[in-house]
């Protein structure tokens, strides 16, 4: 069952300059590194009532050929999303941080920080990182077997520590003259496969308010860590079957691991909206128009190991003509996606030039009216595809203020999360029944 509340995250990734639409005169591509563009979106997005504003991340040069927001680039989003606490209220914030380079104690104390500044706003959404080896010292990219199995101890790591100086501890007794409870703080004395650390935290947990996590596996790996630990998993799924079938496999995992609360199932919604579907069509081709055809291709050729070029535009695509999927691909997912689609459709290549999944979308779309969104919404969440969704408009800040006034407003429950009334858990974490 999904329940009858929604939950919409926001991303501030500005996938609303992608393709070409940072190039249109009002898109504000000049202000993506200020403070105050962040901080209008924030507080446009807290008014709107999306539950949490959301940054992903990359720890490498992104390949910004697709437009600013594609490749995740650009300010660091923990410390935006500081930055964003002290300018926001109630919206809570979704920071991404990877566990395959970064050290968990530092980590732990960065996150738990950010709680506090932000009053309890704070997620964190526990990533792998897809590539950026280099800048950390490493060779070689580990595998996926091994990335994974480095989060786990990474997040339980940084779970430990932040349970190591636990809120009670802090007595802050002025008449009897102690400010801590010594015997209940612990180091953790950690010494497992990738790391070593002492503890404890250097700063207390705050009372009720636990930072919720947020994950995306989608490799076999990848659902079952996201099943056992993440609050809220977000996903690639560009149709109704697949949402469903993954939401369905990702509750199932999670009721394996023995979980009474379930994790929100949270698709990615790119939507390209105008008032009328004609113009939001407009809107999409003017958005991709000439994106290169041979940097098309050459996206074909990575996912699909399969040199293109030499067809003819109305030679269908079989999953014949592919062969087995490569290896060291920096996305396995969106190389499944592609294969998933071409085996159901066997598109001709020109219309397989024009896909989603090959221009780079591999989430779930709406090309339409913002009531065309808002239908689609609910009908994922009436048929147990979703619990909600990560929104990223696409195409133009118009789209983007559509997305924010015409799909998230309508569609949020505010009071039923900003209640502020003492007999009811705040907090971001509250969201997810904790
Ligand atoms: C909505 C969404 C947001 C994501 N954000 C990030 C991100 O910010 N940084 C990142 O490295 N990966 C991000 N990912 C990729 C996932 O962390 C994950 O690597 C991907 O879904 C493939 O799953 P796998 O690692 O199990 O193969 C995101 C995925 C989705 C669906």
């Amino acid at each position: 069952m999904t329940s009858a509340r929604l939950c919409i995250g926001m991303t501030l990734a500005p996938t609303w300059l992608n393709g070409h639409a940072w190039r249109r005169p009002d898109s504000g591509i000049e202000q993506l590194l200020d403070l105050s563009y962040f901080r209008d979106l924030a507080q446009r997005a807290e008014a709107a009532g999306a539950d949490f504003l959301f940054r992903p991340d990359t720890l490498f040069h992104p390949n910004l050929a697709n437009g600013p927001g594609g490749g995740a680039g650009g300010l660091d989003p923990t410390l935006l999303m500081t930055a964003l606490a002290g300018a926001t209220t109630r919206i809570n914030l979704l920071t991404t941080i990877s566990a395959t380079f970064l050290p968990p104690w530092y980590v732990a104390r960065m996150l738990m920080s950010l709680n506090w500044l932000s009053g309890g706003r704070i997620g964190w959404n526990v990533v792998t990182a897809l590539d950026g080896h280099r800048n950390f010292g490493l060779e070689t990219m580990p595998s996926g077997a091994e990335r994974y199995e480095k989060a786990a101890e990474f997040h339980a790591l940084v779970t430990r520590l932040w349970d190591s100086f636990p809120a009670e501890a802090l007595l802050q007794d002025r008449e009897g003259g102690r400010i801590l409870d010594e015997t209940q703080i612990h180091p953790v004395d950690h010494d497992g496969a990738h790391f070593r650390v002492e503890g404890p935290l250097s700063l207390p947990a705050m009372p009720g308010k636990r930072i919720p996590i947020f994950q995306a596996g989608a490799s076999e790996i990848g659902r079952d860590f996201a099943a056992r630990i993440a609050d809220g998993v977000f996903a690639a799924t560009p149709d109704r079957d697949a949402a469903q079938a993954y939401r369905g496999d990702i509750l199932r995992r999670a009721a394996g691991h023995g979980r009474a609360q379930a994790p929100k199932v949270l698709p990615g919604l790119s939507l390209f909206l105008a008032s009328s579907r004609a113009e939001a069509q407009d809107l999409f081709h003017a958005t991709h128009r000439g994106a290169d055809r041979a940097r098309r291709m050459a996206r074909l050729k990575l996912l699909t190991g399969v040199d293109f070029s030499d067809w003819p535009d109305d030679r269908a695509v079989t999953l014949a003509d592919l062969p087995a999927l490569p290896e060291g691909l920096h996305s396995q997912t969106s190389a499944l996606l592609l294969r998933r689609m071409i085996e159901r459709d066997r598109p001709r290549l020109d219309d397989l030039l024009e896909r989603p999944e090959t221009i780079g979308s591999p989430h779930w779309q709406v090309i339409g009216t913002p009531d065309d969104a808002i239908d689609a919404v609910r009908d994922w969440q009436a048929t147990e595809a979703a619990d909600g969704f990560i929104a990223f408009p696409g195409g133009s800040v118009a789209c983007l203020k559509l997305v924010l006034d015409e799909v998230i407003a309508p569609l949020a429950d505010p009071a039923s999360l900003w209640d502020c009334d003492a007999e009811r858990p705040t907090g971001f974490a509250a969201l997810f029944g904790a």
